[in-house]
This record gives structure tokens, sequence and C-alpha cells, in this order.
């Protein structure tokens, strides 16, 4: 029998891997510029946690979510996001006692049961902030800015801020209400679920992955119209934030997050060479998710980003460099004496470099050119000859050249000689 991974989830193999490194090494130095600290909590947590914090209504937690009962019965689900198991963290751990706001990181999967295709999974990875603890507009704008910087610092180019309110618990009703009484004659053009959200929260059929659907609602009114008098002004002064901080983004009202903890500011960063998911980062503030699940009542905002689609959008602007990080040396030795003394001196160059050695006994030809395809700079030849004259050759893999020397000087003479180089 022959074993695959499952659907939807995939192997991030070496040739990939170190890609992945970039981004991340790349995300946290961002994140600690920006003021971030790390957080990692349990791939897992309470069912209750996310069907709360997510909404009900919407459809990660509706038809997305992996469920389990564990062997006493508990139901627990695989982390379909990372903002409720953060809040959940900072409510058990009281981490808002500082006084000051409480900035947070993780880079790490999520699960989602959805229709796999390209750039969605069903483990997916993420980069997201969590800032806690402040109602004011520059963190909003502070986080649109991280993300625009952060795609920026990887090298990719014509990404788009896009941004819009979600208005509040006071005046979201509101809205809600007259896109029910705007829609309630065009509701025979919907699909099932459509109708079933008109029903719960109509503002989810903005997340229909149907096109007919979303033609429909081309119509529909602008949030904006319906908002209160602070959320308009809080909306504004996001607005002013970003342009004085030269962070370019454009006012899409249709835009509408697939989940319900959302108050005022929501915004995603989209890139076109993407195609149908061209949402590479999405967030806003969640004034009242803390208090929901427990805690004190905690203005805060976020963002996360698919890993994966970030690196389809590296690729396609080619910004990665296009190799590997190579080693330094690769020791290459013929008979058994000769791989005692290449052990040894592997061992101490590793120390220092990065150092690859050959470990199938193969001659010297294929050594060296297996040391050619991994673009080592310098070879490390040894053989029984060698070994009895207490020397090993040095091959500057660039130039070719070749010269001896004693076995002791040899981590010395490569060193000066990359730092040289
Ligand atoms: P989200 O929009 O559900 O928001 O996901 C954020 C990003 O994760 C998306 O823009 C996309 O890049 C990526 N993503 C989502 N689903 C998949 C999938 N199935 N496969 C690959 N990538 C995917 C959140 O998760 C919120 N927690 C964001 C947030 C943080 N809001 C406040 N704080």
């Amino acid at each position: 029998m022959k074993y695959q991974a499952p659907r939807g989830t995939r192997d991030i193999l070496p040739d990939e891997s170190w890609k992945w490194q970039r981004v991340e090494e790349v995300f946290r130095e961002t994140a600690a510029r920006f003021g971030y600290r790390e957080i990692r909590t349990p791939v897992f947590e309470e069912t209750e946690l996310f069907a709360r914090g997510i909404g009900d209504s919407t459809d990660i937690v509706r038809k997305e979510m992996y469920t389990f009962a564990d062997r006493k019965g508990r139901s627990l689900t695989l982390r379909p996001e990372g903002t409720a198991g953060v809040v959940r963290s900072y409510v058990e751990h009281s981490m808002g006692h500082g006084g000051r706001a409480t900035k947070l990181f993780y880079f790490c999967p999520m699960f989602r049961y959805e229709w796999p295709q390209a750039g969605r999974y069903r483990q997916f990875w993420q980069w997201g902030l969590e800032s806690l603890g402040s109602l004011s507009p520059a963190v909003d704008a502070e986080i649109i800015h991280f993300s625009v910087s952060l795609f920026a610092a990887l090298g990719i180019r014509g990404t788009e801020a896009r941004v819009n309110s979600a208005g509040c618990r006071e005046c979201a009703p509101t809205y809600n209400e007259l896109l029910r009484e705007r829609l309630a004659s065009r509701l025979p053009s919907f699909c099932e679920d459509c109708r079933v959200r008109y029903e719960r929260n109509p503002r989810r059929m903005f997340d229909c992955k149907n096109a007919a659907c979303l033609e429909v609602l081309r119509d529909a009114p602008s949030i904006l119209e319906s908002l209160c008098d602070g959320c308009r002004d809080h909306f504004d002064r996001v607005q002013a934030y970003l342009a004085r901080m030269s962070v370019p983004f454009r006012v899409d009202t249709s835009l509408a997050r697939g989940l319900d903890y959302y108050t005022k500011t929501v915004f995603e960063v989209h890139y076109a060479g993407l195609g149908a998911q061209s949402a590479l980062c999405g967030g806003g503030r969640y004034d009242q998710l803390v208090e929901e699940i427990g805690g004190a009542a905690t203005p805060a905002c976020g963002v996360s980003a698919g890993v994966e689609r970030l690196l389809t959008a590296l690729e396609s602007e080619g910004a990665l460099p296009a190799t590997e990080p190579r080693p330094a040396v690769v020791v290459v030795w013929m008979g058994s004496a000769a791989s005692l003394a290449g052990a040894s001196l592997a061992a101490a160059l590793r120390e220092l470099m990065s150092v690859e050695m050959d470990y199938q006994e193969r001659g010297l030809k294929a050594q060296l050119r297996d040391a050619a395809r991994l673009g080592a700079r310098f070879a490390l030849i040894l053989g029984e000859d060698e070994v009895a004259r207490g020397i090993a050759v040095v091959k500057d893999m660039q130039t070719g050249e070749q010269e001896a020397f004693p076995v002791g000087a040899v981590v010395g003479e490569i060193e000066r000689r990359l730092a040289k180089s």
C-alpha cells in the first residue's frame, strides 16, 4: 500500500524549505522592528472557543473545522486561525496588566476543511500579529503598514491594501437590516448558502465564492452610509494615519471579512498575480472579542497572512535568490584512514562554517562533481597518500587551483580565504 499526504496538505521538501526559512526570517526581523513578540499557542483548542470567537454564522465554523472528540469525549478543534487562541491565552495569563498594548506575533500552521485549489489548502501556514489594549486608529495603521512593509521587504511589488469599516455592535445591525431590505427582492438569484446567510447574518453573503452571487451584491448598499459617528471618525483617522505614513491604500466598500469578530477597521492586502485567491493577508479590529470570551473589555487589532500564497507571489515576482545557501566546504576522501581524518576536519570546520562530506564511498571524480553541483566554495581532498604525509589539499572550486597544507593549518587557511572572498 502506498501512502500519500492527506488531501489539501503538502510536504515542504528541502528544495523548498529554505525559501520558507527566508520568509520566516524576514518576518521575524520585521516583527522585532515593529515591537511584536512571539507567542506559541496549542494547535488545538476547545471547539467552543472557535464557535464563540469566530462566529456560528461563518463558513469556518459551519463547515470548515477539523473537530474531534478526545478519549474523554471533550470536543476539540484544530485551530482554523490564530486570533481566538491568542486572545484565550491573553485572558488566561492576564497579559493586559502592564498598561501598554500587548503586541504579539505567530508563525504556525492552521487547519480548514476547504475545497483544495491553487492557494487554498487544508493545512496552511500563517504569520500573524495581534495588538491588544489600544483603541487608537494608529494601531490599525501600524498593522497595515507592517503588512505592506513586509511584502515590500521580501521583494513583492504591486500589492494593494484595501480598507473598509465593519461598523460596531451599534451600527452594524442597522446595516444588516438595510442589506436585508435591499436584497429581499433579489433573494431567488442567490445560492442556497447565501439564502441561509441572509437570515443569519446578511453580511456573510459577501464571503460567497459564487461569482453570480457576488454580481448581484454589486448593487448592495455600502456600509459606510450606515456607520455611527464613532466608527466614521475612527475610519477617517485610520486613513489620515495611512496617508501621513505614505502607506498606499484604497477604500473598498465591498470588503467583508469571513469572521464575525471584526468591529470598525477591516483590511486585506491583495496581489493580482495570485488569481482568484489574491488575498495575501487580511485583518482588522476586534474590540469586543476579548470580552466575549471572558476577559475584561479590551480593544484589539490584528492581521494574518497565508505563507503558501506569499511564496507563490515571491516566485512569480522572481523575488527569491535563484539558489539555496551553499556549503563552504565539501570534504572529499578516499580510503578509510582518509575518512577518519576527513570526519575530524569536518567536525573542526563545522564550528565555523557549513561543511558537507560524502558517505557513499564514491570515487574522487564523482565526489568533486557533487561538490560542484552543491556549489561549494572549496573542496578539501584527502587520500591515503595525503593522510600518510599529514596534509590535505584545498581546491578552490571557482578557480580550480589546488594547494596542499599541513592538516593542522587547514582550518585557519580556509577561514582566511573565506574572509578574503
Ligand atoms: P483570514 O482572512 O481567514 O483571517 O486568513 C488570513 C489569510 O490566511 C488569508 O488572507 C490567506 O492568505 C490565508 N488563508 C486563509 N485560508 C487559507 C487556506 N485555506 N489556504 C491557504 N491560505 C489561506 C484570519 O485568519 C484572521 N485570524 C486574521 C486576523 C488576525 N484578524 C485579526 N487578527
